[in-house]
């Protein structure tokens, strides 16, 4: 049996230890081959491909990123682009592949598995909005970079008695702001799932003001103020203090907070650093109980799945309940943090 591998989208730490499940299990246990493809889909689309054995795996398990590299390549957006993935399938003798990745990824496989390709999926991001699984590996890393972060803010915070938003990774679902948030001591956190009321977060700063602290505030990416809640200051204008303000939601609010309190704020745009670097113990844990799973679903020609985390179990579910509807924060659960704020 010759298996292909590849990762796709956005990395995240633990893609490595995913690699290292796969091959080690697939060649002590099983006595099987391996084929790495480069850069996602790029990989089978264009056959560029890597050795990939217990060598290659060795030292990998502390690393960030993919020893395979990433791209965010569709071949369903290519002409053609099916074809030249079975052809290269064909060519390297892959009886299967893992491909390891976010909603993009494995709406490929899922596509791939419906046209006869043995595919399995293993689940990836940082954001930890796939559905399908309770926790994809990423999560925990950017959680803890995030609430890092804001403990050290905290103390440079009540230093100058500004306000300090700390912008945090979470296109469409507010996971790391939360969790960063509660683990850090966030005074408040504002996530895509609920269109924030700007004057309530002024509000909310002027009564911590008012007890002697300074106020932290958690911003996912994608955050967005309520309806007809627009913020007064657009990107680059000049704020109350004469600061220029580019881009993101995290400066947008920064300026809107002065200029509507004449408090001074600071915004900290975490962005890739979340990404970056080596996985925490438990992203380690995850990912290689993945790979483990990924490689004996192959073993078992379960394919069209992909392996999931429910409660503490490792299972397998059908390839489309990771590509379904993203996993959101329900309105419960951020009620539930809501006795932090202020
Ligand atoms: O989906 C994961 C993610 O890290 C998002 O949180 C973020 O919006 C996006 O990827 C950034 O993508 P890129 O690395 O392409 O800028």
């Amino acid at each position: 049996m010759r298996v292909g591998v590849l990762t796709g989208g956005g990395d995240c730490p633990g893609l490595n230890a995913v690699i290292r499940g796969v091959v080690r299990k697939g060649v002590k246990t099983y006595g099987y081959e391996f084929v790495g493809f480069r850069d996602g889909w790029r990989g089978p689309l264009e056959n560029v491909t890597m050795p990939l054995g217990v060598d290659q795996v060795r030292g990998i398990l502390p690393r960030g990123g993919t020893i395979l590299g990433s791209s965010r390549t569709n071949p369903f957006k290519i002409d053609g682009g099916v074809e030249k993935i079975k052809d290269s399938l064909a060519a390297n003798g892959v009886d299967a592949l893992i491909a390891i990745g976010g909603e993009d990824t494995l709406g490929v496989a899922t596509k791939l598995a419906d046209l006869g390709v043995n595919v399995v999926g293993v689940p990836k991001t940082i954001d930890n909005d796939l559905s399908g699984t309770d926790f994809t590996f990423g999560f925990d890393t950017a959680v803890n970079i995030a609430m890092e972060a804001i403990d050290r803010l905290h103390t440079t915070a009540e230093s100058h008695h500004r306000v300090l938003v700390v912008e945090v990774m979470g296109r469409h679902a507010g996971w790391i702001a939360l969790h960063a948030g509660l683990a850090g001591g966030a005074n408040v956190v504002l996530i895509p799932e609920q269109p924030f009321d700007i004057e309530k977060v002024c509000a909310l700063v002027e009564s911590r003001f008012e007890t002697r602290y300074s106020p932290i505030i958690v911003v996912s990416e994608g955050a967005v103020p309520a309806e007809g809640g627009d913020m007064t200051l657009q990107s680059g204008e000049l704020d109350a203090f004469g600061h220029v303000r580019l881009g993101g939601i995290g400066d947008r609010l920064a300026s809107e907070i002065e200029h509507r309190t004449g408090k001074e704020a600071r915004a900290v745009v975490l962005g890739h650093v979340q990404r970056g670097g080596t996985p925490t113990a438990f992203d380690r844990w995850l990912a290689t109980r993945f790979g483990l799973q990924a490689i004996t679903a192959v073993h078992d020609k379960d394919y069209g799945k992909m392996v999931a985390l429910r409660g503490t179990e490792i299972v397998r579910v059908p390839l489309i309940e990771g590509t379904g509807e993203l996993k959101l924060v329900s309105p419960e659960e951020y009620a539930e943090a809501e006795v932090f704020f202020g």
